[in-house]
């Protein structure tokens, strides 16, 4: 019996019978203007997939409605439209919240979030500047903004978008600037691993995530470029004799971060290391959402994927089998 199996290991015609957090329920009525199904999307700590209620008691809508916690007895099997794999609901009752850990039911990232903090720290006490530490610091030493830090996510859903999420793209994007600084030493090191320190910032309003990642009104009507750009302004301003110019740089890199106006920057990278930060933000970001691709349909039988809205096209799924130096070559 495989009903204790986590989202991330399922096959086809698995059993559940478990508990699983409710991020999403949708109610469609069918034709006939009677049968109602359920569609919802379902997580645990490993991931998250799309559960199918068909033809569901009415009596249930409400009652579903509110539900966080789900004890759900159902089956993996294939949708028709992709192949992709989902739950179909058998039976569905309230799970019991005071037993449960809100962790345990949403994914987070799989590198210790101690550690991440630990390196993020390490790079803050290797800025020179005196002017661009003080404002690193009065952002990760805010016991409220570093704890909020430590379990925000990167996004919404296109990359990292779980909980430690935005500490571990923060990282990576840092790293990726150490790098570049190396082969380029033109590029003044302490100013852009500052501005990739707080590059995003701006998520931790932008997003509500208890539980359920959402945009906030404020990330929906402003969003985390400006947002960050704001907080940047306002903790400036409380360091004494922090430079005009350096002040509009810092604020110049945070608001053209996403290196194009229809990406919501209102300004295109015009220095030097705002160019390396965009390029250096959007590697993490374009890879990590790939990998995750390749991730959710490993277990799906095709070589290409679903078109991918956020590079507009289809990716080729099966290189590793071709690129493996193991290969069993071909013969006649
Ligand atoms: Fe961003
Ligand atoms: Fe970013």
């Amino acid at each position: 019996m495989n009903s204790e199996k986590r989202i991330i290991d399922l096959n086809l015609g698995d059993k559940v019978n478990r508990i699983f957090y409710i991020k999403e329920t949708e109610f469609r009525l069918r034709r006939d203007g009677r049968t109602i199904d359920g569609f919802l999307k379902i997580s645990d700590g490993t991931g998250e997939i799309e559960a199918i209620y068909w033809d569901m008691p009415p009596s249930k809508v409400k009652q579903l409605e509110k539900m966080q916690f789900a004890q759900i007895d159902g089956q993996a099997s294939r949708k028709r439209k992709d192949g992709e794999l989902q739950i179909n609901i058998k039976s569905i009752t309230e799970g019991q919240k005071s037993l449960l850990q809100l962790e345990d039911f949403i994914p987070s990232t799989p590198f210790d979030i101690a550690e991440l903090m630990e390196k993020i720290d390490g790079k803050i006490s290797s800025i020179k500047n005196q002017y661009l530490r003080s404002l690193l610091l009065s952002f990760f030493q805010d016991p409220i903004l570093r704890g909020i830090f430590r379990i925000a996510p990167a996004a919404k859903k296109l990359h990292q978008a779980y909980q430690g999420g935005l500490a571990e793209h923060t990282l990576n994007v840092a790293e990726i600037c150490e790098k570049i600084c190396e082969l380029y030493p033109q590029i003044n090191r302490d100013f852009l691993i500052s501005t990739a320190l707080l590059h995003d910032i701006g998520k931790l309003e932008e997003y509500q995530f208890e539980g359920v990642i959402e945009y906030t009104d404020k990330g929906k009507l402003i969003g985390h470029v400006v947002m960050g750009a704001e907080m940047v302004d306002a903790k400036i301003k409380m360091i004494k004799g922090f430079p005009e110019d350096l002040a509009i740089m810092f604020k110049h890199t945070i608001l053209s971060h996403h290196g194009k106006l229809e990406f919501g920057s209102p300004k295109l990278p015009s220095i030097l290391p705002a160019v390396a930060l965009y390029y250096a933000d959007d590697t993490d970001a374009k890879l990590n959402g790939l990998i995750g691709l390749k991730e959710q349909n490993k277990n799906i039988d095709k070589k290409w994927s679903e078109w991918v809205w956020w590079l507009e096209r289809s990716f080729y799924l099966a290189e590793q089998d071709i690129l493996d130096p193991n290969r069993e070559e071909l013969t006649d």
